[in-house]
């Protein structure tokens, strides 16, 4: 294994952290997860963590008095591990400036839809109530403003005529999970460049049947 160093935070499922627990077990991918932080007791992300043989940390954000206070803990946390990158996967609490600004460049996020369209929560009911007739997710570098920043892949999927909340929301996951370990292997494999507002790719196609930009690197 080796590589980039990941931490993962979740709040809840955990199903984009398996993704990545699968990715990092597969030869060559180029980055280990060293840590998994969870703000959420009961999130079951954290017996994923625990069952693959992880370090895990609860930190509650109940038990600060500030959000800078939770922010530090997190910071703290991530420097102790000697983190590389974080990535954010379904964690539902918003990290202040500060630390937002201190990870810079090393702190990315999954959202359920094709960014800059539907930021923001209950993002399957706003698709549906939109009469949206495509949705899908983004992996992007997390700046301030919320559910903003450089993207680096997504992948969309139709919204179909009969389509629930629970049935969209299915569908995006499926491919969540293609592509934030694809968005991390970008990343480990030195194929990701930051140019202002914009990520250059280098060394991947846009080419896929399935609608996923970039296709997987060769
Ligand atoms: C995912 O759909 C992710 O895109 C979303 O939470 C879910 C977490 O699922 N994130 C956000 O809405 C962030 N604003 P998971 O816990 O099974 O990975």
């Amino acid at each position: 294994m080796a590589g980039l160093r990941l931490a993962v935070l979740i709040s809840g499922q955990g199903s984009n952290l398996q993704a990545l627990i699968d990715a990092t077990q597969r030869a060559g991918f180029g980055a280990e997860i060293v840590i998994v932080i969870s703000n959420q007791p009961n999130a079951y992300g954290l017996g994923r963590a625990r069952k693959a043989g992880l370090s895990t940390k609860l930190i509650e954000h109940r038990a600060f008095a500030s959000r800078d206070a939770f922010d530090d803990a997190i910071d703290g946390a991530l420097r102790d591990a000697r983190v590389d990158l974080v990535c954010l996967a379904g964690f539902m609490r918003v990290l202040g400036d500060a630390f937002v600004e201190r990870w810079r460049d090393r702190l990315i996020n999954i959202h359920p839809s094709l960014l800059p369209a539907f930021k923001g929560l209950d993002v399957h009911a706003r698709v549906l109530a939109a009469g949206a007739r495509i949705s899908g997710c983004t992996v992007h570098y997390v700046r301030p403003e919320v559910d903003a920043g450089p993207i680096i892949v997504q992948a969309a999927v139709p919204v179909l005529p009969d389509d629930t909340v629970d049935a969209l929301q299915a569908r995006v996951h499926r491919v969540e999970h293609v592509i934030y370990p694809l968005a991390v292997e970008l990343i480990a494999k030195g194929r990701v460049r930051i140019e202002g507002d914009l990520v250059r790719l280098s060394g991947v196609t846009t080419e896929d049947a399935r609608l996923i930009s970039p296709a997987r690197p060769s």
